[in-house]
């Protein structure tokens, strides 16, 4: 079924059941190449599902969980190739969000969820955007409103002797780093201008609208008295003013980019939000939503 978490809604199986996994990849039409991230409900639990507990996985998961943090670590025997396409680790999770835990705690086992959406396209963060993308696909939608942080979590491996960010999320690197050391940055990641490796796809979280960067935007006087904008006439095309702190604009990004793109228009053009580590993960997702 698919459940709200605080980032986007999740379509979970059971993760301890291959044939209830295998729907999941069915349901998402997600190539098996993809590892799924595995919620559960406890610091304990978490354990259960890992061969190893380093002192780092105990450090971030005290000072994070519940919340946006997935942690990739060596993954214990139970845990079937299936969710994990075939890698020797598993991403786990402590869902920050009341219906997510009760459906844990109700379950009593490991729920694999990757987000509730087709595969490759923007992650879902209101109980609308699931039916409207998966449909009749999915057994049952637990309806909790809008999600509150809006964009996925972030992935760090912890399963080495050096901690890699896999994926940008709301919870910093500079967050991370404060509890644990120093933290490379995958070079993967878009917003790092990498490449992209086979199991991260560039094109994911992407409108079916074509949509293009724009900027970057220069710094505004902010909060130094009053001053006024001139901009570019906009040939056809309307402004949406987006919320300037970077919590609001990730909780805003998908629903705005679902509302635009049922909107059948023929391109979204984003202002590139302001160069500061706290933008870093909403930057990663614009750079995703613009590749083709
Ligand atoms: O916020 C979220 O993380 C949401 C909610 C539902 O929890 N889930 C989500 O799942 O975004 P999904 O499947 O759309 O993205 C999972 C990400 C992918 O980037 C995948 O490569 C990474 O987690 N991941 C999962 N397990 C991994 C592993 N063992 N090693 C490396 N990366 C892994
Ligand atoms: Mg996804």
């Amino acid at each position: 079924m698919a459940f709200p978490t605080e980032t986007v809604y999740g379509l979970g199986a059971n993760a301890l059941d291959s044939a209830a996994v295998d729907r999941i990849f069915d349901a998402k039409g997600r190539p098996p190449t993809s590892p799924l991230i595995v919620h559960v409900s406890s610091i304990h639990m978490a354990q259960l599902i890992v061969a190893e507990w380093p002192s780092d996985a105990e450090l971030l998961a005290r000072r994070f969980w519940p919340g946006p943090l997935t942690l990739v670590l060596k993954k214990h025997a139970k845990i079937s190739a299936r969710v994990t396409a075939g890698l020797d680790t598993v991403g786990v999770r402590v869902p920050a969000h009341p219906v997510a835990l009760a459906l844990l705690r109700a379950a009593g086992v490991p729920v694999a969820a990757p987000s509730a959406n087709r595969f490759g396209s923007i992650s879902p963060t209101r109980a609308e955007h699931v039916s409207a993308s998966l449909g009749e696909r999915v057994d049952m939608i637990l309806n909790g409103g809008a999600t509150e942080v809006g964009i996925e979590s972030t992935v760090l491996s912890v399963a080495s002797d050096y901690p890699i960010l896999l994926r940008p999320g709301m919870i910093s690197r500079e967050q991370i780093e404060a509890m644990i050391g120093p933290v490379s940055v995958d070079s993967t990641t878009p917003a790092t201008g990498g490449h992209v490796s086979p199991g991260m796809h560039a094109r994911h979280y992407s409108p079916a609208t074509r949509l293009v960067l724009v900027g970057p935007r220069d710094a505004l006087p902010a909060g130094h008295g009053a001053y006024v904008c001139i901009s570019m006439p906009r040939s056809a095309g309307r402004v949406i003013v987006m919320p300037d702190t970077p919590d609001q604009y990730a909780a805003a990004l998908y629903r705005t980019l679902h509302e635009l793109d049922a909107e059948h228009l023929d391109w979204i053009a984003v202002e590139i939000p302001p160069d500061a580590p706290a933008w870093f993960a909403i930057h990663d997702r614009l750079m995703r939503a613009a590749s083709r």
